[in-house]
């Protein structure tokens, strides 16, 4: 493994978010979300806010104006830095005031990354975040002002009011009616200000977001700007502490569970306050199953104290990847008869033991955690994925019988988290920085306090791969990752902590941890395990298998990389070769392949004019590569057969073609135009493979079980385009503002088969009720834009992204060749888009 340079990890050494890292509160989101959603439970009530009353809990994403500054121009940067002046007097911030004329700003909606609209820049200090001109090298687009004017009615008076970021990047400084009101200066943390003093009440209002991309978090594409939910929340003086509740199931015995039950409670009100907490249980069906209050206390003026209490569940219908049950508790805050705040908490009733000779267990079965890392990228989009985009790339993933991600690098977005506890995949859950400085803890804790109700998320991880504290820096490494796994137990007794540790793992991080983590290196685990017997151990990060969608052959001129799986790097493994490892070795809990899905930066092994990786077992739009259906396979208990290359392969008659097949069935047999080549025994985790000379026709492979055909698949040679085809992933969406639908574009030829090897660029007109957002095609070696409404083929796929307006009726989107030869027939769809209760939003 190539050393820490590679990373080029810079710190900026501001510690100022600490501070400004107040756990929020915020749970339960539309059911809609996960409507369609294989395998999706159905929340409680979940269409309501995530805040319940007295608090208001307002979606702040729509409505922004937005325009690129500059890094190192204060002309082009609204002034801003012009005098040594700055922040010499409060509210003097003109941008910031209402009626600043921002009429030549452009109009758009949150979540946004600018980085994704910027062309591709070839300069290989960028090669790691996908060649986009950001950094203090690019001021001119590294840069970008936020704007809003808002309304706080008369109504408002007394209450507290906070602006939540749930995550931007990278350093942002927020003002409100002309004055600065605070930093944040890391990329994924959440951060939070509480505005109430600053806002005119019964009046217009001003909030500006200046973001500055010009420092980096990590070695991968990371986007640029306020790429999360921005929420507004107002709540009664007297209110829960954000993020403080929790629910802890505690096992009794087979039939019953006991319920930890706790939260804080704040007084910013002007007298002190005798004060009630509850908490009511909901079933998934919404059933209240119990109820519990803590003893009445009473909160000073300026005070927070702690309230618990127990309940207890009879017949707990259990968390699993199965049947992802979830519970809700309703917490409420009551002074005198008056409820003053109440929030709504999902969890679920799961057990998990990690075993260092048994592996990993989920309520007492023992489950290989078959696990994908991932970034938070997706084509067309980049950073600011869509809420129902989650959902969609989690359900890619189960797909192949994943049943795990790990958040790589970084704490996730909630509505990540969210549609994991909802459709049963678990999580391990990792923070930015292993450090135990003010800012790596404040990271660290907002992580846990944000997110240990999740019954999802199996693990804790403290970091991955940090050179310097599992070597030179070894004995301080011992005392950060103690001090880390310290307070990650003291706020979650209830999970284990591991990190992602590449190399040594007799020195440095390693001793502090639960659960000993091993990137990449088969050599080390099995050495490991004899000389530390009792020590559980997992795979953190496996695989950094590299192959392309569709392509055949290696190429280093071009760029290209075969979908056998056949490449990797030299730190790294095959497919076959890294869960064959896993897979028998009891002791091993399981493993995260290196990823689920590609990303952009981290071209390996290639640079420039590769701009995204190829490590993905998916592409960038989520189309299987080949490999997906080797995990497939070896990964679920459904039968598969799965026969590649395609059979298109003109100029190539009388050439030998290795022929694979992945199937977990136990014998395949292939024809070529209806000739046997011989049927072979398929070894338990590996695949089948023949020499095939290629003439045209068809090569059909039959899959055979205890003797009898169980599957069969084809592949024809196919002719030339004759229609484009748009397939959507659903029909009807939420006219919402923010529910997408995702759209599979390829060509047919006259006989209706996917064309495998077509690159023809396709044009797309979307009209409406909705909006394209992004468009991709999964080829790590393409440069047309994200955003424009076009996109080549990539052997044969693209993909479209279209978000719906607010406004319920129909999208039309219509998609055909750029050349619009009237041989091809052209793509139409239409998509309803249903009226739905709006989640509250700031006006
Ligand atoms: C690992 C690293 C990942 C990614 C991967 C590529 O060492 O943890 O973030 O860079 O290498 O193989």
């Amino acid at each position: 493994m190539s050393a820490i340079s590679r990373r080029d990890l810079i710190s900026s050494g501001l510690a100022l978010s600490a501070s400004s890292l107040v756990a929020r509160s915020a749970w339960a989101r539309t059911a809609a979300l996960f409507g369609g959603v294989p395998g999706a439970a159905g929340a409680p009530d979940a269409a309501t806010a995530t805040a319940l009353a007295p608090r208001e809990q307002l979606l702040f994403d729509f409505g922004w104006k937005f325009q690129l500054g500059n890094g190192t121009d204060p002309a082009k940067d609204l002034g801003f830095g012009n005098t040594q002046e700055d922040f010499s007097k409060t509210g003097d911030f003109k941008f910031a005031h209402v009626g600043y004329d921002d009429s030549k700003w452009r109009s758009l909606n949150l979540p946004h990354d600018w980085a994704v609209e910027l062309p591709f820049v070839w300069d290989d200090t960028l090669a790691s975040h996908g060649f986009k001109p950001l950094g203090r090298r690019y001021p001119e687009t590294s840069v970008g002002w936020y704007r809003r004017e808002f309304d706080i009615p008369a109504s408002d008076a007394g209450h507290r009011i906070a602006v939540e970021f749930d995550g931007a990047f990278r350093d942002v400084l927020v003002f409100v009616n002309g004055c600065f009101i605070g930093r944040n200066d890391n990329g994924y943390a959440p951060f939070r200000f509480d505005i109430t003093d600053f806002l005119a009440v019964g009046q217009k209002n001003c909030i500006v977001a200046r973001v500055d991309a010009s420092f980096g978090d990590g070695w991968f594409y990371e986007g640029a700007g306020i790429y999360r939910h921005v929420w507004l929340t107002k709540s009664d003086p007297l209110h829960l502490g954000k993020w403080e509740s929790y629910v802890r199931p505690k096992a009794t015995d087979g039939e019953a569970v006991n319920l930890e039950l706790a939260t804080v409670v704040v007084n910013e009100g002007k007298n002190f306050e005798k004060v009630e907490v509850s908490w009511q249980i909901l079933d998934a069906a919404g059933k209240t199953v119990a109820t519990a209050e803590a003893p009445a206390q009473v909160i000073d003026v300026d005070g927070k104290v702690s309230f618990a209490a127990m309940a207890k569940l009879s017949n707990p219908a259990l968390w699993s990847v199965e049947t992802p049950n979830l519970y809700t508790a309703i917490v409420t805050v009551k002074s005198g008869d008056k409820v003053r705040d109440a929030e709504r908490i999902n969890f679920g009733v799961r057990t998990v033991k990690f075993d260092a000779d048994h592996g990993f267990f989920l309520n007492g079965q023992s489950l290989k955690i078959q696990g994908t890392c991932n970034h938070q990228d997706h084509a067309g989009v980049g950073a600011a994925v869509p809420d129902r985009l989650q959902a969609f790339r989690v359900a890619v993933l189960q797909g192949m019988g994943c049943n795990a991600v790990r958040t790589s690098h970084n704490m996730p977005t909630r509505e990540l988290v969210e549609a994991c506890d909802r459709m049963g995949m678990m999580m391990m859950c990792e923070t930015r920085q292993m450090s135990s400085s003010p800012e790596g803890m404040a990271q660290l804790e907002v992580m846990i306090k944000r997110y240990r109700n999740s019954p999802s998320i199996i693990i804790w991880s403290i970091g991955n791969e940090e050179w310097q504290l599992q070597d030179k820096m070894a004995e301080e490494g011992a005392k950060i990752a103690a001090t880390m796994v310290e307070r990650c137990h003291e706020l979650d007794p209830t999970r284990v902590v591991g990190a992602a540790v590449n190399g040594d793992n007799e020195k440095g991080v390693s001793d502090a941890l639960d659960i000993v983590g091993f990137n990449y290196g088969l050599n080390r685990p099995d050495g490991y395990h004899n000389e530390h017997p009792t020590r559980p151990i997992y795979g953190s990060e496996t695989a950094s298998t590299i192959s392309q969608r569709g392509c055949y052959q290696t190429d280093p001129l071009r760029n290209s990389l075969s979908a056998y799986d056949v490449n990797h790097t030299d730190w790294s493994q095959l497919a076959e070769e890294w869960w064959k490892f896993y897979a028998t070795r009891e002791w091993e809990a399981g493993g995260f392949a290196w990823t689920g899905f590609d990303y952009r930066g981290e071209p390996t092994p290639y640079g420039w004019p590769s701009i995204n990786s190829n490590f993905g077992i998916v592409d960038m739009c989520g189309f299987p590569k080949d490999n997906f259906f080797y995990y497939k396979s070896w990964w679920t208990k459904e039968p598969v057969l799965h026969l590649f290359p395609h059979w298109t392969w003109e100029g190539r008659e009388g050439e030998e073609i290795p022929v694979w097949v992945h199937s977990n069935l136990d014998e395949v047999e292939l024809f070529l135009n209806g000739k046997s080549l011989g049927r072979q025994k398929v070894a338990r985790l590996s695949h089948v493979e023949w020499k095939v000379r290629y003439e045209a026709g068809t090569i059909e492979a039959h899959g055979f079980k205890d003797g009898k055909l169980v599957l069969t698949e084809k592949r024809e040679t196919t002719g030339p385009i004759a229609s484009v085809r748009l397939t959507s992933d659903r029909m009807t969406i939420d006219a919402d503002g923010a529910d997408v639908v995702v759209l599979t574009v390829d060509a047919l030829d006259s006989a209706g088969r996917t064309l495998p090897t077509a690159q023809s660029m396709i044009e797309f007109k979307v009209t409406g009720d909705g909006a394209l957002i992004g468009v991709g095609n999964g080829d790590p070696n393409c440069h047309e834009s994200d955003k424009e409404p076009r996109r080549s083929l990539f052997n044969g796929l693209a993909q479209v992204i279209v978000q719906s307006t607010r406004t319920a009726g129909t999208i039309t989107i219509e998609a055909n060749t750029v050349e619009r030869d009237k041989t091809v027939a052209p793509a139409k769809v239409e998509i309803t888009t249903k009226q739905v209760e709006l989640r509250a939003s700031v006006v």
